[in-house]
């Protein structure tokens, strides 16, 4: 934490704090159709969809952490608030306004009804005051759909009938102090004990497991609503019980709080007594603090855009669009938990994001609880330049978390002190209950020498142990970038890694050349029983030059170790091109049995690993060759989601091609109401991950920093001429660069510090 406040107001010394244009708010004047229409309101680990509807005004809360018997990411409920006589009833004025440089929300109706929604940054309190020139009744509803358990259906949840249908346990819901106390707590483990038994755990008490005893909820009171009643209700196509508070009698100013908790704990007395105290005092908490976290926050770093020009300019929305993918993270900037690529806090009710999915709002597609690490990462690798090391830190926890847990797998399965990690694994860092066995559950085949335990037995996952490095060389430039400590996270870096190099050379000694020989590997989900995937030999090089470069505190290895090993991996591999034999391409792997999935990872090396790209010494047209002229992976190409097509591009030159691409992304949504709801595309609506991989890209046009060794500083690489305005932003070597874009020139540059203007090269020389 020390270091946090460091760097902050390092960073203030550096330029004048920035306010955001008055024209980033999204600002509606009519109501909305559903909770489909809805706008994200956040701070702490608590996100909120705040719409206006039939004249009431509703919003679903979502927390950090809250985590079911089944890993499902359950909602803490939905409130509705109506009015009487109704400031938002038929023929009254209406303006829904989320200001954006102040991370609130208002609702604003007939007789100066203002209602303001803001989340406390740090007791992640809801806070709604509700000011009226006239006098009205305000009833209150908390709206639970789980108030009793049920059996969940086939396709609620992800599995096939081998394993059970989950059920999903009830809420405990009440009246009690004056106001409504709505929690849920885990008595019971069923996922982790089947997982346990279908994982062949040794001692599976002795693993961790956030699941155990996690107890969470919220309690909403207001000193202005004195009367309680209970009603039945449903919405779009879920049941829900409302415990309402309502005002005995009419008032010009009501003020209503929502303490929210979370915690693993058997004390679930205390635990409840804690939220009751702590809401209850909600009232002597003002907002300053939450205004200045936000103004500090926006402050970090920025990318401004045409900021006068007309709403529908697509620099100006790439430029806005951009900042609302960090105001997305930002909203769950203390969580403990990372925010989920497939809609992160503000998932709204199924159905309206796939007409087949007629589910209760707990539900989203690749699960609450299970992170697929492709598609984690999109969301993080942006913010190391946008110097949100405080947000890394969850991801990072994640993984430190769990590090001891894959510390026992390599030694449960291969008896080696290694972590074994893999692309899609529950929050305790076991692999997901279905995809472990999933081709035993789908076509009753039976494990192999191929697919030991231990290996996910599926055609997608098996052997994708290497997402996790991406994670692992963040941690790494986090301390280059921000100065982080980054101590307690080393560990799992380094058995992360040291799973690749003591498990293929424990199953297939060294080549004639002393390399490692990496099969069964895995090239992403789509090139499996690889050989030596470049994707993974390029990161392997990457992160350990990292680790050797920003002098990592290490406690497995030592310098000679990763001299060693680095010596021991194999070269990217290269081929001739699939269909145009003449050129050579990067190669996915030196070879592989089959395509599954598709990723095109010969262009890895290019990003995420920066093994290619502008300034490097290695040939480019290789990596420009995979991309256009390999025709294998030609269909593999692609513009929205988890694609990353655009990011290749700006790191190639390619300035047309990054620009429509990213104008395209960041362009305001035509699909939902909010400009950055999107998706599902390949995951679920809002599509983070389709925001993460836009401002990789975007930032990678404005400036690069991985050449020679992470210390070029290369500006406008791939900027179009009609992009102007300003931007701050983060390089390594705890390095600030802010400067001015005009007609695809840089003016005004500062480089803080002094001495790292001498690395600083510019467009593509
Ligand atoms: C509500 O739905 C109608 C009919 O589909 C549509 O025309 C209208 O644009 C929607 N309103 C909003 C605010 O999305
Ligand atoms: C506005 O206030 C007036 C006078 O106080 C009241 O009669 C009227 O019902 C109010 N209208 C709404 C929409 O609240
Ligand atoms: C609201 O009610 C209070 C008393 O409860 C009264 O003094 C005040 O005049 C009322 N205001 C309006 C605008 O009716
Ligand atoms: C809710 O609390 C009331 C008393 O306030 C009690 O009578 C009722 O049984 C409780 N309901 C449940 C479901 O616990
Ligand atoms: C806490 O979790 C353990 C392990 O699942 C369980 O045995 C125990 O009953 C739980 N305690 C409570 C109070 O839920
Ligand atoms: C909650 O507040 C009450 C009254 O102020 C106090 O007696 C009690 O000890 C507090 N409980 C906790 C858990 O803080
Ligand atoms: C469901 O969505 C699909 C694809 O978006 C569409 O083709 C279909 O008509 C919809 N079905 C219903 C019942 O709305
Ligand atoms: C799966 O295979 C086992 C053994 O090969 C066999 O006994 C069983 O009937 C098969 N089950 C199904 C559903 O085909
Ligand atoms: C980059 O770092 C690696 C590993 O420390 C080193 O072998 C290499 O020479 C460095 N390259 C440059 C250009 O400094
Ligand atoms: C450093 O690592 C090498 C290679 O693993 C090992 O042989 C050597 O003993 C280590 N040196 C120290 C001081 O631990
Ligand atoms: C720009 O991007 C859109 C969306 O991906 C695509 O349809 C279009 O072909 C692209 N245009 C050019 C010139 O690349
Ligand atoms: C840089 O941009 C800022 C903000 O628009 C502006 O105040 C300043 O004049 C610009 N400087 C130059 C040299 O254009």
């Amino acid at each position: 934490m020390s270091n946090l406040v460091f760097y902050i107001l390092w960073l203030g010394a550096v330029a004048n704090a920035i306010t955001l244009p008055k024209s980033y708010d999204t600002v509606w004047t009519t109501q909305s159709n559903n909770s489909a229409g809805s706008m994200p309101v956040g701070a702490g680990d608590i996100g909120l969809n705040v719409w206006a509807e039939d004249g009431d005004v509703l919003f679903y809360i979502a927390q950090s952490g809250a985590f079911d018997e089944n890993n499902s990411l359950l909602k803490l409920g939905r409130v509705r608030l109506t009015m009487d006589p109704n400031p938002f009833g038929t023929g009254c004025s209406f303006e829904q306004r989320l200001l954006l440089n102040d991370g609130y929300a208002e609702v604003k109706g007939d007789n100066n009804t203002v209602v303001k929604i803001w989340v406390d940054v740090n007791t992640s309190d809801i806070h709604i005051g509700i000011d009226n020139a006239a006098n009205i009744t305000l009833r209150a509803a908390m709206e639970s759909w789980r108030t009793s358990g049920y059996q969940m259906v086939t396709n609620e949840q992800h599995a096939v009938p081998a394993i059970p249908l989950p059920y999903q346990y009830p809420d405990t819901v009440n009246f009690t102090s004056g106001g409504v106390l709505s929690f849920h707590h885990n008595y019971e483990t069923p996922l982790f004990d089947f997982q346990a038994k279908e994982q062949g755990l040794v001692d599976p008490e002795s693993y961790y497991d956030p699941m155990r005893n996690n107890t969470f909820g919220s309690f909403m009171y207001s000193p202005q609503l004195d009367d309680t009643s209970i009603s039945y209700g449903k919405y779009l196509n879920t049941s829900y019980t409302a415990f309402t508070l309502s005002s005995s009698r009419p008032r010009s100013s009501f003020q209503l709080y929502i303490g929210t908790a979370q915690a693993q704990t058997t004390e679930i007395g205390a635990w409840q007594q804690n939220l009751i105290n702590k809401t209850l005092q909600a009232a002597d908490r003002t907002q300053a603090s939450s205004l200045q976290w936000w103004h500090d926050f926006w402050d970090r770093s920025y990318i401004i855009i045409n900021p006068d020009a007309p709403s529908t300019d697509s620099g100006f929305q790439v430029g806005k669009n951009y900042q609302y993918f960090r105001y997305l993270m930002g909203c769950n900037a203390k969580g403990q938990f990372p925010t989920r690529f497939n809609g992160g806090l503000f998932t709204f009710d199924p159905v309206l994001t796939d007409n087949t999915t007629a589910f209760t709002p707990d539900y989203r597609r690749w699960s609450g609880g299970t992170f697929t690490a492709q598609n984690q990462r999109l969301l993080y690798w942006p913010l190391l330049k946008s110097g949100d090391f405080d947000i890394m830190e969850q991801s990072f926890d994640f993984y430190g978390n769990i590090s001891p847990n894959s510390r026992k797998l390599g030694q449960l399965y291969f008896g080696l002190d290694v972590g074994l990690t893999t692309e899609q694994l529950d929050n305790s860092g076991l692999p997901n209950v279905f995809e472990y066995n999933a081709n035993t559950f789908q076509y009753n085949t039976t494990r192999s020498y191929l697919y030991p335990p231990g290996v996910d037995f599926n055609d997608y996952l098996s052997w994708l142990s290497d997402t996790a490095n991406e994670f692992a060389d963040m941690v790494v430039l986090a301390k280059s970038y921000g100065g982080v400590d980054i101590e307690r996270w080393t560990p799992f870096v380094e058995y992360q890694l040291a799973y690749f190099d003591e498990f293929y050379r424990q199953r297939n000694g060294l080549s004639v050349d002393g390399e490692l020989i990496l099969y069964p590997a895995s090239g992403a989900e789509t090139y499996k029983l690889a050989l030596n995937p470049s994707s993974t030999v390029a990161g392997l090089r990457a992160v350990i030059a990292d680790i050797l470069n920003f002098d990592a505190p290490l406690t497995k290895g030592n310098e000679t170790y990763y001299n060693q090993y680095s010596a021991r991996l194999p070269p990217t591999p290269l081929q001739p091109c699939p269909g145009s034999p003449n050129l050579i391409c990067i190669a996915p792997a030196a070879n592989f049995s089959f395509a599954e999935n598709t990723e095109p990872t010969a262009l890895y090396p290019i990003f995420p690993w920066g093994e290619y790209g502008l300034g490097q010494p290695t040939n480019l047209s290789f990596a420009y060759n995979a991309y256009f002229h390999d025709n294998q992976s030609a269909s593999y190409h692609g513009d929205n989601g988890w694609r990353q097509d655009q990011i290749w591009w700006a790191r190639m030159g390619l300035t047309d091609l990054a620009a429509n691409n990213t104008a395209y992304r960041f362009a305001d949504s035509t699909q939902y109401r909010f400009p950055v709801f999107k998706g599902p595309n390949y995951d679920w609506s809002p599509d983070i991950n389709h925001y993460g991989s836009g401002a990789i890209g975007l930032q990678e046009m404005l400036l690069q920093t991985f050449a020679k060794n992470n210390t070029e500083i290369r500006l406008l690489p791939a900027w179009p001429t009609d992009w102007n305005g300003y931007f701050k932003l983060l390089a390594p070597e705890q390095t600030v660069v802010s400067a001015n874009m005009t007609n695809g020139k840089v003016s005004d540059l500062c480089v803080e510090p002094e001495h790292r203007r001498d690395d600083v090269v510019y467009g593509q020389e």
